[in-house]
């Protein structure tokens, strides 16, 4: 077998340990957040809230919308999103720095925008913050606010500091200046127990978690099959550059760790940003995550 750098497919089949029990994300839902003063309702349907003048550097935000249980993606989640500019103002008459969306069905989601300037509550700058509402189709509406790592202002601000870590994203530094961030979600909803989860080759194996994030030099992915498979793992940049791929090896149901690094197949460090990583069941694409390299 041809040797892998970045995903050690030798060690897919031979070495993907069978767990000794049921692994599962670390999971809570994720928590709420004040509205604030500056939310407008109606705001245009785009992913991208950047205008197209604005000259900040720009800010790629990805991740997946979960159930409660923090493993089974929404399918179609939407999401409205709203925050200041780089300059910490707010766009109260138009939609700049406005949109809603939907989130694929597998609860994938991305937005392209500007890391959000600070701004003056009372004599304190509130941290900067992106605010979303989020919610499964037909679902009670998630409204938080997702803040940065190491902003000096989180612990000194009454709602960033009662945040829990998922709502405090690091950002990496990707290619020609942007910044990436992966920001997962987990409603409060119930899965639902007849889907197309169940039954549904999309339901048949799952990426459940990769870590660390930031991926370094070594990182797990967590499989979880429910029936045997020849499974395939792809890595791809944000512009659909593959730039790893394992054989198809075949995996007994259950779960599974599979070692994961940050190379390619040359075995060169991939450069810093987001990656997606897809899971091929039997010929099949039927998972992706994103994931963070720096
Ligand atoms: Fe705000």
């Amino acid at each position: 077998m041809k040797r892998r750098d970045l995903l050690k497919a030798g060690a897919v089949g031979a070495a993907a340990m069978l767990m000794p029990k049921v692994v599962r994300a670390q999971c809570d839902p994720t928590s709420a957040d004040i509205e604030g003063p500056f939310y407008t309702p109606n705001a245009p349907t785009r992913n991208v809230i950047k205008p197209e003048a604005a000259f900040a550097r720009t800010l790629f935000l990805t991740g997946t919308v979960y159930y409660r249980d923090c493993d089974v993606p929404v399918a179609n989640a939407q999401l409205d999103v709203w925050q200041a500019d780089e300059n910490g103002a707010y766009d109260n008459v138009g939609f700049n720095y406005r949109g809603t969306f939907t989130a694929d069905d597998m609860g994938n989601y991305s937005l392209e925008t500007v890391l959000p300037g600070k701004y003056l509550n009372g004599s304190q700058f509130r941290p900067r913050h992106i605010h979303l509402k989020i919610n499964a189709p037909d679902g009670p509406i998630l409204t938080t606010q997702l803040y940065f790592a190491g902003d000096e202002h989180i612990p000194v601000d009454p709602w960033a500091s009662e945040a829990e870590e998922g709502r405090v994203i690091p950002l990496t530094n990707g290619d020609g200046g942007a910044r990436h961030g992966v920001f997962n979600i987990s409603l409060r909803d119930e899965a639902p127990t007849t889907s197309v989860q169940q039954g549904h080759v999309k339901g048949d194996a799952r990426i459940v978690a990769i870590n660390p994030q930031p991926l370094g030099a070594e990182g797990v992915i967590l499989l979880s099959l429910k029936r045997a498979a020849n499974i395939e793992l792809r890595v791809f940049d944000v512009v659909g550059q593959r730039h790893m791929s394992t054989p198809p090896a075949w995996y007994n149901a259950g779960q599974h760790k599979i070692r994961l690094n940050n190379r390619d197949e040359q075995g060169l460090k991939l450069n810093a940003g987001v990656y997606i990583l897809q899971a091929v069941f039997n010929g099949m694409v039927v998972d992706a995550k994103r994931f963070l390299i720096n």
